[in-house]
């Protein structure tokens, strides 16, 4: 095996040897090849080596891409009644974006990023650090900055994309994953910091998620506070921590310090007995914030959403203020939140922008659609096409013109194809899952009438040209 890799492995060595030694004298990818006697494909590679998909990303393939877009199209439809609206913000944003926005001390930032250095292509143009997004809504910020969309009053946006962190691969966590989010960002004068705006967000998500059928769902709320709590809190975590922390794990010693509330990031289970004896950020809430989130749970008990207050719960982004909350499934295993989300009132002025006081969430679509497997298969939300039109020999033609007309009436028709025959084309018409085969020769086009064939019942009946769209959705 590793014998076989030789070629490809050898050529990167070399590569790095020219980058170290300026009289190496490359040798081209057929030199290599005949030296090796090993045929190479398209890029040098040994053909038969076969290329696959990075770890951490995936293929998503027909049939449970049916299950996703029946997700996507479903918050569209509730999205749409909740008066959001859909933005798109670039996938990779510069990185100062991020190391500002989500904070430096964030593992996101600290370990997770995809980051590489732009190379400028002409003197008019400036080298610059990039970072595929990991999570969309500092990019949501830089735009509403950049956009002025304050004019706009309240901005209710929401994005369906994929994002990116190198985490450690496994069940429901991926290095490429994708993420249905919602934003509502504005001036205060707006209403941008009313609690009414986190009831609504919330109560927004639980009828999603009901709608969809994923019933058994936990919302874990709590409050971070804003950031004068944020700074006692801080500190008191600062002084609890001291006595304790060199016995902690490494990245915990350097939390301590630099930024004590990302202790509760912590997943090393040897840290969880000292991280569960610290204080919780509810004993440093002021007046203003305790009523705040006093607020949002009397409107969520009003509107019937059930929650669990959390008071551990401080999220792994460092924007965060006042509601934070996350959304549990139990079908999920270790990589159980399906969706996080919460306030971010200072993150406009982190940015350079005006105070524009904001809330969102993000749900996991990975996760989402894993919870739903559970329920509904692909195959069930698949649409299956209403017929498949056979073509007898020399008919493709006329095959065409009818499965255009078909179509053009919003029915899902597969084309066969004039060269199988008549028990291959059945046998096409049944792998496809259509419900009807037409057959299209000669006699039929000139009586302007179809054999159409119900595949489940074996009921033929001959169908005018005319009546065949109206027939076939019955
Ligand atoms: P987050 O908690 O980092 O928040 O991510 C939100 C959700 O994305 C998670 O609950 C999870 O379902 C999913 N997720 C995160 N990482 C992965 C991964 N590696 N593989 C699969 N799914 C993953 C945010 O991203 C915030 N921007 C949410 C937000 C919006 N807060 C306010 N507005």
């Amino acid at each position: 095996m590793a014998s076989e890799q030789l070629p490809l492995e050898r050529a990167v060595r070399l590569g790095t040897h020219e980058q170290s030694n300026p009289s190496f004298r490359p040798a081209c990818s057929t030199e290599f090849s005949a030296r090796a006697k090993v045929p190479l494909g398209p890029g040098g590679r040994k053909s038969g080596n076969v290329i696959k998909a990075v770890r951490g990303t995936r293929d998503l393939l027909p049939p449970d891409t049916a299950l996703w877009n029946f997700v996507e199209s479903a918050v569209r439809d509730v999205f749409r009644t909740y008066n959001f609206h859909e933005i798109r913000t670039p996938i990779f944003e510069e990185t100062a974006l991020f190391a500002r926005g989500v904070g430096e001390e964030t593992d996101i930032v600290a370990k997770e990023m995809y980051t590489w250095e732009d190379r400028s292509r002409a003197a008019s143009e400036k080298g610059q650090s990039l970072t595929l997004r990991p999570e969309n809504t500092a990019g949501v910020v830089r735009a509403y900055i950049e956009h002025k969309l304050w004019d706009r009053g309240l901005n209710k946006l929401y994005y369906i994309g994929p994002q990116f962190r190198r985490e450690r691969p496994q069940k429901g966590r991926y290095r490429q994953f994708y993420q249905i989010g919602a934003e509502v960002i504005g001036p205060a004068s707006a209403g941008s910091e009313s609690p009414a705006r986190d009831a609504e967000i919330l109560e927004m998500l639980a009828t999603l998620l009901d709608r969809l059928g994923i019933t058994d769902w936990n919302l874990q709320l709590n409050s971070v506070g804003c950031p004068g709590d944020r700074a006692r809190f801080n500190e008191a975590l600062g002084q609890a921590l001291e006595p304790v922390k060199d016995q902690m794990c490494v990245d915990c010693q350097r939390r301590a310090v630099t930024n004590p509330l990302r202790v509760f990031d912590c997943k090393v289970p040897e840290d969880q007995p000292m991280i569960d004896r610290l204080p919780r950020i509810s004993q440093f809430l002021d007046e203003g914030c305790r009523a705040h989130f006093e607020a949002v749970q009397a409107i969520l008990v009003k509107v019937g959403v059930p929650f669990s207050l959390n008071d551990r719960l401080v999220r792994g982004l460092d924007y965060y203020t006042r509601t934070a909350f996350e959304f549990t499934h139990g079908a999920l295993g270790a990589q159980n939140a399906i969706l996080g989300g919460g306030r971010y009132d200072g993150l406009s002025e982190a940015l350079g922008g005006p105070p524009a006081p904001g809330i969102g969430f993000a749900i996991g679509e990975d996760r989402l659609v894993m919870s739903l497997e559970e329920k509904a298969s692909a195959e069930s939300v698949l649409r299956k096409p209403d017929v498949y039109v056979a073509p007898m020999t020399g008919m493709n033609a006329e095959a065409a013109r009818l499965a255009r007309e078909l179509r053009r009436q919003d029915l899902i028709v597969e084309l066969g194809d004039d060269t199988f025959r008549l028990k291959k084309s059945f046998e096409a018409a049944t792998k496809v899952g259509a419900k009807y085969i037409l057959i299209v020769g000669e006699n039929e086009v000139k009586a302007e009438a179809f054999a159409l064939k119900n595949l489940a019942s074996g009921e033929q009946v001959a169908v005018a040209r005319a009546e065949l769209a109206t027939r076939i959705r019955g």
